[in-house]
């Protein structure tokens, strides 16, 4: 039977809320469910919103009973690094608890596929430039570890319930739809395009870039960067491959091209035609020199083919989203 109605779990974050969008476009019935800790209501355009937490069981039954969902894709998570380091109970519960609920809720109500957002940070500090799905997995923060431990708790699920998944590891995803009203609205706002594009409309405290001493061209990190509209594109080609595949299945999504932190900052600046001043500061805590990935098997078994392969139009995307931000955007710190 083809899959078209979709719960998707976190779908008024960044990442989820370009989900929605995608289903919607390509004709799937979605219904969002959200504890709105870090996601926004207004970013919910697409389908229903069921305001629940992965941590309230009852709230799941509730959820899942009475409708019914083809698929589930899950993008509840806590997600920065450094918190992770200094509350690892938090990102146990809510990343690992969170989703054994989820899927026991599932099992209850025999939906038997989830799509699952896994990370580059499973990987820990890599040993080499350009990882693939079989690369030592060594996490360095809890957060990382616990997105490992849900991979391997949904290999056991594929084989006690019978659930298929698809576990996807983003490398740092980047970019927005502005003109579907739909972008990165993180209160705090780590990641570095936004922070950088902020210090372009001289906009909140001075952009910092973490070190300069790493083993790379410039001495600064090298990321790859993928844009979000191409995440949720390999997450509906998930839905296709679980119907041709049982199991457990993991897979690295990354544009394969990476670039320093001060590539980054000279391509904003040609993007936005400003000055974006920034301080050297020291090495941020838990940050590998160099993460790319190798998404061969993504581009082989999943049919994955990103769309957006250049850096510039990629922070063009989320210039023109924080440039024009929208009525609900959270406020920048002073
Ligand atoms: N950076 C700065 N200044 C900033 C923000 C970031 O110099 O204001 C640097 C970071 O030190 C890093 C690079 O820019 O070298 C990228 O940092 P991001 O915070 O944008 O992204 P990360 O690579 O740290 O994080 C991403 C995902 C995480 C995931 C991690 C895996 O967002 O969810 O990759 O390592 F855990």
């Amino acid at each position: 039977m083809p899959t078209r109605s979709i719960l998707l779990c976190g779908g008024a974050g960044y990442i989820g809320s370009h989900m929605a969008h995608w289903l919607a476009e390509h004709g799937y019935r979605v219904t969002v469910l959200d504890n709105l800790s870090t996601g926004h209501r207004d970013a919910v355009r697409w389908g229903e919103l069921i305001l629940a937490d992965l941590l309230d069981p009852a709230a799941l039954d509730q959820a899942f009973g009475g409708r019914r969902f083809d698929a589930v894709m899950h993008f509840c998570a806590r997600s920065l690094v450094g918190e992770s380091v200094s509350q690892p109970n938090a990102y146990y519960a809510n990343n690992v608890a969170g989703t054994l609920n989820l899927l026991d809720a599932m099992h209850r109500h025999q939906v038997g596929k989830l799509v699952f957002s896994s990370t580059a940070a499973v990987f820990g500090n890599p040993c080499s430039d350009c990882i693939d799905e079989e690369h030592d997995k060594q996490p360095i923060n809890p957060y990382g570890a616990s997105k490992l431990m849900t991979e391997r708790i949904l290999s056991d699920a594929a084989h006690a319930y019978g659930i298929r998944s698809v576990a996807l590891r983003y490398f740092n995803a980047a970019g927005a739809l502005p003109e579907h009203g739909i972008g990165e609205a993180h209160r705090p706002e780590t990641h570095l395009i936004p922070n950088v594009l902020r210090a372009a409309l001289g906009q909140g405290p001075a952009l910092k870039v973490f070190g300069d001493d790493y083993p790379t061209r410039d001495g600064t990190c090298i990321r790859d960067y993928v844009h979000v509209q191409d995440l949720a594109q390999a997450h509906g080609l998930a839905l296709h491959y679980m119907d041709r595949a049982d199991g457990a299945h993991a897979f690295n999504l990354g544009n394969g091209q990476g670039f320093s932190v001060r590539e980054v900052i000279d391509c904003a600046r040609q993007v936005s035609g400003r000055p974006i001043p920034y301080d050297q500061a020291p090495r941020r805590a838990g940050d590998p020199a160099t993460l790319v990935a190798a998404s061969g098997k993504a581009r082989e078994l999943l049919g994955w083919q990103p769309r957006w392969t250049e850096l510039a139009p990629i922070i063009d995307s989320a210039w023109r989203w924080h440039r024009a931000p929208p009525h609900w955007f959270p406020a920048l710190p002073a």
